[in-house]
């Protein structure tokens, strides 16, 4: 795949072929992407726990899905992601992780995409919840969550005048239109 269809490709998906198992040395691979990033001033405070197939269950009750479909609770059973990469970062290296989180999470979202798989990055958790579930110590904190699997979802990148709504949504046979604004709107100065 080229990088842009990639990139493309790369868009949150919520429903998944649950019963499609992720094996450990794929997930150990999307952290070994991760662990290249950049980082501010090199600090490397990201670290990370890997959920697996048989611990998915734990992980899924704390987590908050797509808060502008009002109607939909989530991914049911058997549409649920079969892995999970929480990433936290480490108090004692740095209190106050500012943007590596979001370049970790991008990078292995990449990652899996590149390998037909699929996810969704979530800041929408209960991070005591979370924490107690995996028994992930107070050195920690949690930042992100990155849902992962094989998508059972059709997502349709639809290009947006100024001024539309920016909100996701789907349709009556369940395609999930997430709208992006155009370059042209993008960029502040004029490209001659
Ligand atoms: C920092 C961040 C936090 C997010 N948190 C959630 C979340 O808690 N729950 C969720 O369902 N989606 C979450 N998302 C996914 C966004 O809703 C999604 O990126 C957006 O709707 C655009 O869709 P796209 O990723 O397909 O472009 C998050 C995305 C980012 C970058």
């Amino acid at each position: 795949m080229k990088f842009h269809e990639i990139v493309r490709k790369s868009r949150s998906y919520r429903r998944f072929y649950e019963d499609k198992e992720i094996p450990q040395l794929t997930l150990l691979k999307l952290v070994d992407n991760a662990r290249l990033i950049p980082s501010a001033q090199n600090l490397q405070p990201l670290k990370y726990y890997i959920v697996e197939y048989d611990q998915r269950n734990l992980a899924f009750p704390h987590l908050k899905w797509a808060g502008y479909l009002k109607d939909w609770d989530g991914p049911i059973e058997g549409e649920r992601p079969s892995a999970y990469i929480i990433i936290v970062s480490d108090k004692k290296i740095s209190p106050n992780v500012m943007w590596d989180h979001g370049i970790a999470a991008q990078t292995i979202l990449l990652g899996a995409v590149s390998k037909e798989m699929g996810g969704c990055i979530i800041r929408s958790f209960n991070s005591d919840g979370l924490a107690s579930a995996f028994n992930i110590s107070d050195d920690y904190k949690i930042e992100l969550v990155v849902a992962l699997g094989f998508p059972k979802e059709n997502v349709i990148v639809k290009e947006i005048e100024n001024g539309e709504d920016i909100k996701y949504y789907r349709d009556s046979e369940g395609n999930h239109y997430v709208p992006k604004r155009k370059l042209a709107d993008i960029i502040i100065n004029k490209c001659k």
